[in-house]
């Protein structure tokens, strides 16, 4: 079924693809995602189109084999990133490798056209390409120029436009909430250049959800993977509400990478939801810290959690004797699509829920995940109109892998070579702002224009204002190959020589990281700033610096809508000499830290 006044989403595989969708919902306006080669009849009937960005170069004509009878539709087509390069070229431009940039970058608006409707002459918004469009075709115009941080025009058709054939396109990513007003430029496209009417809300998204659940059902029941997070939480609830509790049946499982306390809160927040009636615990700390010692490749270690949930899933489901069940995962938009779980998108991480396993019981039907179409802030949306109290909907995300993937670990291998080959780039970047830079000897994962990117950390040590600061990641992660994470240092001195340890996830390990993280969850919430925080992972690196015993500690906050994208928080000075003194207190810990990257280039995770 069609619905008037749809925009269809191109999905070349960018990593905002399905975030594009959901901000169009947001302004009201029902959005569906179409693969680019979808036969050009499924295109008729909507208002407009959008074309995403991708992981592809347009400019080495990858990915170019696609429905290109679009551009012979009489209705408007706006492209973003690598869409707005593809309108750049089919109507007589040029794309060209080069003119890279990413994170935010000033816009001036060169003229008062309606897709800037109601915005000033200048505008933040968020880059993340390698290629650019260096020429337009004669129907085109420039209508946004990127601006240096000293104001001096760059004119790399940052926004194009052809009004006579409603084709415009813009290099930057107006879907993610760095662009600071980049929902008024979707709106002005939705409504003022398609001329949508409203056509989408959250009641008929439940209402929808729930005829879908009950027919996917049948008269099975679901045996859900609680995990007390946000969305397994909301998942339950949903489907409690239409199956009822005697066909829902919850199971909790400590992993052993869950925070202090956490399961025994998780088992009463159920109770208190009324969900308590088939309420399963296990305790599997064992199994799946057997399951990963000697393994220290964060994508294995993500697969192999994954697929231990299954195992001690299975293994319980025959305990209790439940045989016609369907496996219920809280699973959410960017879940799917960070696992390249859309056709195009690159794999930046495997998640828990998207292992091989899973994926085969998707295809044979037997897994039911209610909210894979939704974002975070659309989950909590939802917790509310289904009347989940407010506490339970504010917690910061937490990932099914827990702790697991904040523990990075290593062979101990000092990767000599590679530093070498950065080291003295960091070096002369950082001199340049009067601190130190160190590459230390362990990857974590980020992405890069779309792609994943495991790569190496620089220490930075010194003080600077935070705007320098991150005006130095930026540098730092962009122009040298390699790096695409920076951590300012927070303990005293300036360390010259880092050592990677060998060594797994282990218990010990696990004890010193959960009693960190609790140390950062407790400071947040008394210093009154655990709600003005999206989400603040703590991580152990297996790293010593200047031979002092004991692992380095890392703290990240920041601030995010989605998870997609994300920005890092400045802590108040008096917050982070109190972190200082409680977490340089704990026996194995001998460094402390703060994360000042944002997403991309690193992740949220390292790992
Ligand atoms: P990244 O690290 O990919 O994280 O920038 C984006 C958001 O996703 C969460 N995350 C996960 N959530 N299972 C989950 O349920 C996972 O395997 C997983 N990995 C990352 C992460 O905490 C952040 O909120």
């Amino acid at each position: 079924m069609k619905i008037n006044d749809t925009i269809a989403i191109i999905d070349f595989g960018g990593q905002y693809a399905h975030l594009i969708a959901t901000k169009v919902r947001r302004q009201g306006v029902f959005a569906e995602i179409r693969q680019p080669e979808d036969p050009i009849e499924a295109f008729g009937g909507y208002r407009g189109i959008i074309i995403s960005g991708s992981p592809s170069l347009a400019s080495h004509g990858e990915d170019t084999d696609y429905t290109k009878e679009i551009y012979d539709l009489d209705m408007p087509i706006l492209g973003f990133c690598f869409g707005h390069q593809e309108i750049a070229k089919h109507y007589g431009g040029k794309v060209i490798h080069g003119g890279r940039e990413w994170g935010s970058s000033q816009l001036q608006l060169s003229n008062d056209h309606p897709l800037f409707s109601g915005l000033g002459s200048f505008e933040t918004v968020w880059m993340s390409h390698f290629d650019s469009v260096a020429e337009i075709g004669p129907d085109f115009k420039e209508i946004g120029v990127t601006l240096t941080p000293d104001g001096v025009a760059e004119h790399r058709y940052a926004a194009i436009a052809s009004d006579s054939l409603k084709r415009y396109g813009f290099q930057f990513h107006p879907e993610v909430d760095s662009t600071v007003n980049g929902d008024k430029m979707i709106s002005n496209f939705v409504y003022g250049i398609c001329q949508c009417s409203p056509s989408w809300s959250m009641d008929g998204f439940i209402e929808r959800k729930k005829e879908e659940i009950k027919k996917q059902v049948g008269n099975k029941s679901v045996f859900l993977l609680a995990s007390g997070g946000v969305d397994s939480t909301v998942a339950a609830v949903l489907i409690g509400q239409v199956l009822g509790p005697d066909r829902l049946h919850l199971l909790h499982v400590d992993n052993g990478f869950m925070r202090k306390n956490e399961s025994q809160n998780v088992l009463k927040l159920f109770e208190k939801l009324g969900l308590g009636s088939n309420l399963h615990f296990v305790n599997a700390t064992d199994t799946f810290l057997d399951a990963l010692s000697d393994v220290v490749d964060p994508e294995t270690k993500r697969r192999i959690i994954g697929d231990t949930f299954i195992e001690v899933f299975e293994d319980q489901a025959k305990k209790i004797g439940i045989t016609e069940h369907l496996l219920g995962q809280g699973t959410i938009y960017p879940d799917t699509i960070e696992s390249g779980g859309t056709k195009r998108a690159d794999t930046i991480k495997t998640h828990h829920n998207r292992v091989p396993a899973i994926e085969d019981m998707i295809r044979q039907g037997k897994i039911i995940e209610p909210l894979a179409e939704l974002y975070k802030t659309e989950v909590r949306e939802l917790g509310e109109l289904l009347g989940i109290p407010q506490e339970a909907l504010d917690r910061h995300p937490f990932p099914g892998p827990g702790l697991g993937v904040r523990l990075l670990c290593s062979s101990g291998d000092a990767l000599d070579d590679d530093l070498a080959a950065i080291q003295p780039a960091v070096s002369e970047i950082s001199e340049q702002t009067q601190v130190a830079g160190l590459v230390l000897p362990i990857r974590s994962v980020g992405v890069k224009a779309d792609l994943r990117a495991y790569e190496y950390p620089v220490l930075i040590s010194g003080k600077l204002p935070w705007n320098s600061l991150i005006n130095l990641v930026s540098a730092l992660t962009s122009e040298v190959e390699n790096i695409n994470r920076c951590i300012w240092n927070l303990s005293s001195g300036i360390p010259k020589v880092a050592k990677p340890l060998a060594t797994t996830a282990t218990r010990e390990r696990l004890d010193i990281l959960r009693e960190a993280d609790f140390i950062v969850m407790d400071s947040l919430k008394s210093h009154n700033l655990y709600h003005e925080i999206w989400q603040c992972p703590t991580v152990l690196l297996p790293i010593e610096l200047d031979g002092q015993l004991g692992e380095m500690v890392i703290i990240r906050p920041i601030i995010s809508e989605r998870g997609m994208t994300a920005a890092p928080v400045e802590l108040p000075t008096h917050l982070l000499s109190e972190l200082k003194g409680r977490i340089l207190d704990l026996q194995g810990v001998s460094s402390l830290a703060l994360d000042i990257t944002s997403k991309p280039p690193a992740t949220i995770e390292w790992e």
